[in-house]
């Protein structure tokens, strides 16, 4: 299996740039996904790796070696497509030794290689039977195994669940994170679904308008957003944002927020007065008597364990996760009160996070 990197890599179609400069590494193994809103330009990224697209500029390195202007069948690395296309006239072992006839391998190896493939995924079973006849489940494992069958440094997928109904997708979820565990394959897995990524990869890699916003583990990203796009995209629903307007010294722990004092994370950076943004989750908000921030309920969505309660305050609607137990009144006045350790602090014009304690190495550079 393989690392892939990737290095100031840039795609442009005529004037149009789908992909700018990005750089990073996925480590061998490492279940990789990238995220992003439609056109942000993952599929693009994607048919690089492939090599089914030429980079504008910059390189990409499989274990070291640039295969940049490499062809996609020279360079070891299955792209799937779609889980479920499987040849229908054929049963589940023809489907997965397909690819190694169509190299004109010998039926003896092909035998061999099936099986093995099969054991893998704990399909040996079902190797003679119609591919009509199999479960969703099945069919998915036998459409991996006709990727896996040419043992391929690293495999990329590209929505391969994306036609799927939300209850279908997030068993099927569970099932490609659980192969992965046992083959342990390099796994570039593109999807707009933060729910697919947060479940499955080890690594998320956030794009947003062609660039690469951040790449951290799903707790990184949910927990430490480089980004005010980042924190908007990932969590549902997404951070709050509160605007105000400040100056911040390194080694601060608290914000004048409008004609208030907001304690917040030590502080790493300077920065001038300027628009800025207090970003706060719905689960790190109570509701308190008195408070800070104050405001009339709106509304209240109730979702089994936790309800999500809107507030309408002087920073505009902020949305809070309260236990379902918790009762509020559409209308009342309640207070606001943030857990000061999970606050986030952005600067509007640029969009960025202000470093604070502990998020080192949580950017992407
Ligand atoms: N061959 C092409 N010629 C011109 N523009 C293209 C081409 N391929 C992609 N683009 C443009 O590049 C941008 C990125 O496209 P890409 O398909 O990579 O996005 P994506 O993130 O995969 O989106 P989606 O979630 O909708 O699949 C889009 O604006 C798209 O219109
Ligand atoms: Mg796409």
């Amino acid at each position: 299996m393989a690392q892939i990197r990737i290095e100031s890599l840039r795609k442009s179609f005529d004037q149009f740039t789908a992909v700018e400069g990005s750089t990073f590494t996925i480590d061998d193994g490492t279940f990789f996904a990238m995220l992003g809103p439609s056109g942000c330009g993952k599929t693009t990224t994607l048919r690089m790796i492939a090599g089914l697209e030429l980079p504008t500029e910059g390189r990409i390195l499989l274990d070291g070696e640039d295969v940049t202007f490499h062809r996609a069948a020279a360079r070891d690395i299955a792209f799937v497509f779609q889980l479920f296309a499987l040849y229908p006239h054929m049963n589940v072992g023809e489907n997965i030794g397909f690819p190694l006839k169509c190299q004109g391998m010998a039926r003896r190896e092909i035998r061999e290689r099936v099986q093995e493939t099969a054991r893998m995924l704990r399909i040996e079973h079902l190797l003679s039977s119609k591919t009509s006849k199999l479960s969703g489940g099945d069919r998915q494992r036998v459409a991996l195994g006709r990727a896996m069958v040419r043992r391929p440094k690293a495999f990329l997928m590209d929505e391969p669940l994306g036609a799927l109904d939300a209850e279908f997708r997030h068993l099927m979820c569970g099932e490609l994170r659980d192969l992965h565990d046992r083959i342990k394959a390099t796994t570039v897995y593109v999807t707009h679904d933060q729910l697919e990524a947060m479940s499955m990869a080890d690594q998320i890699a956030i794009m947003n308008k062609g660039r690469v916003e951040q790449i951290g583990t799903p707790q990184q990203v949910y927990d430490r957003p480089a980004s005010m796009f980042v924190a908007d995209f990932i969590g549902s629903p997404p951070m709050n944002f509160l605007r105000f307007e400040g100056g911040l010294r390194s080694g601060d722990r608290a914000v004048s927020f409008h004609d208030t004092r907001l304690a917040v994370p030590e502080i790493r950076e300077d920065r001038a007065n300027a628009p800025l943004a207090l970003g706060v989750r719905p689960e790190h908000i109570r509701f308190v008597d008195a408070g800070a921030v104050r405001g009339e309920v709106f509304g209240a969505e109730y979702l089994g364990t936790t309800q999500i309660v809107t507030v309408d305050t002087a920073y505009g609607r902020v949305a809070a996760r309260l236990p379902s137990s918790a009762s509020v009144r559409i209308g009342e006045t309640i207070g606001l009160e943030f857990n000061a350790a999970r606050l986030a602090l952005f600067d509007i014009g640029s969009g960025l996070a202000i470093k604070t304690a502990g998020e080192e190495g949580a950017r992407h550079g």
